[in-house]
């Protein structure tokens, strides 16, 4: 209604109402080496197109006369009242996505302004704790990748709450990176140098072991990075882990029933349905094929996150009837915080609230429950 009223006046909207049409503007805005960093996927990047693409063999079937005249889509995840099942996922090196070298910052103050939770990357390019101002009252989550020096883990897991993150998501499917063609084809970096870590240089245990000045020798830093990053964490690294935090423990990056079962079974606090966006294993089936069973065998107990081709409300939607606990966005949000940052990214948010609202009214569920009881028909 804003938009069409606006348009009664002349006013002409800033930003696209469509997460296409805002990645097509993204590409005339980033250099080409960050739209490469962004779009890359892993082999030919087919499980990535999967992943979009899975969201059309799936249809809503519209109930009429429900009453939906007002919806409520709020949920609880770890205890906290969510406004909106939908959160901003993890993602590294994010400021190079914005004019000013700062999306972590900007996203964070978007997250703010909705009320839609963050999840912060490892990898960000401003501290934690400043990610963590900006969030104010709304949940933010750090996603962890798992170093392998444990006492640097058990740094940034202790930051992290301490410095107010709600949750701790440890991402498992990126201990080493995936074969990005894309990326491997250009390897056109020189900028990532002293950008992409914050966490670490403001880290104690992680000076103490550089022995020298962070901004002074930056290839110094980054190869130190380098050799930290990457640990393939185990089922018993759960152990430590929870000594290490009060925090409720999700893990990033299951598709496998029988992986959450497991989970359960060790007390993890939710599971993230991902495939990471298709960028770390090519060949894989689309990530929206594996919730069902990851849902089922979380079996109401514990929540399940979903990523990976989100693109819409109405795809939002789909894995919300799925049984999806809360729906996350990547690349669509970067996209919008690289055409108007922080308010690119607010415009995002809401543009997705807006169809899901939308399409909940018009197809007549005024509630989560109802959505999930419907189901969804596979399209023949
Ligand atoms: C990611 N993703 C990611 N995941 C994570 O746990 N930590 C990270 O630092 C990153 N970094 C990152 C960078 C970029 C550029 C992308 C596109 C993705 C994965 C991310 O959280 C999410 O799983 C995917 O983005 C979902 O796929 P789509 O819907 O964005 O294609």
């Amino acid at each position: 209604l804003e938009i069409y009223l606006n348009g009664m006046r002349g006013l002409q909207p800033r930003y696209p109402a469509d997460a296409a049409t805002m990645e097509r503007r993204a590409a005339e805005a980033l250099p080409p080496w960050v739209l490469s960093y962004v779009k890359s996927g892993a082999g030919d990047e087919g499980t990535q197109r999967a992943n979009v693409e899975a969201f059309a063999k799936w249809g809503l079937v519209p109930r009429m006369m429900e009453g939906a005249y007002e919806r409520d889509l709020s949920t609880t995840l770890f205890g906290i009242e969510l406004e909106h099942p939908l959160f901003l996922c993890p993602i590294g090196v994010l400021g190079i996505c914005s004019q000013d070298f700062h999306g972590d910052l900007a996203t964070a103050r978007a997250a703010a302004r909705t009320g839609v939770p963050m999840v912060a990357s490892t990898l960000s390019q401003d501290p934690m704790e400043d990610i963590a101002a900006e969030l104010g009252d709304t949940p933010g989550f750090f996603q962890l990748y798992p170093p392998n020096d444990r006492d640097l883990a058990i740094s940034l897991i202790q930051r992290a709450e301490r410095a107010g993150f709600s949750a701790l998501v440890v991402t498992l499917d990126t201990w080493v990176t995936g074969w990005r063609p894309r990326d491997l084809n250009t390897a056109n970096f020189p900028q990532l140098r002293g950008y992409c870590l914050a966490n670490y240089v403001t880290d104690e245990h992680f000076r103490s072991r550089l022995g020298n000045d962070p901004d002074a020798d930056p290839l110094a830093t980054a190869a130190l990075w380098a050799s930290v990053f990457g640990y393939a964490t185990s089922w018993s690294d759960l152990d430590w882990i929870r000594e290490a935090t009060s925090l409720p423990i999700v893990l990033k990056g299951i598709s496998h029933p029988d992986d959450v079962r497991k989970a359960r079974d060790l007390g993890v606090d939710g599971v993230y349905c991902s495939n990471h966006g298709g960028r770390q294993a090519n060949g894989g089936l689309p990530a929206l094929q594996t919730l069902p069973k990851v849902v089922e065998a979380a079996a109401d107990e514990i929540p399940v996150l979903f990523d990976s081709g989100v693109r819409s409300g109405s795809d939002m939607v789909k894995a919300l009837a799925m049984g999806a606990t809360a729906v996350g966005t990547g690349r669509p949000y970067v996209h919008a915080l690289a055409v108007g940052g922080e308010d690119g990214v607010v415009h995002h948010l809401r543009s997705f609230l807006a169809e899901a609202d939308l399409l909940m009214a018009i197809d007549g569920y005024p509630t989560l429950d109802r959505l999930r009881a419907a189901g969804l028909e596979r399209v023949h």
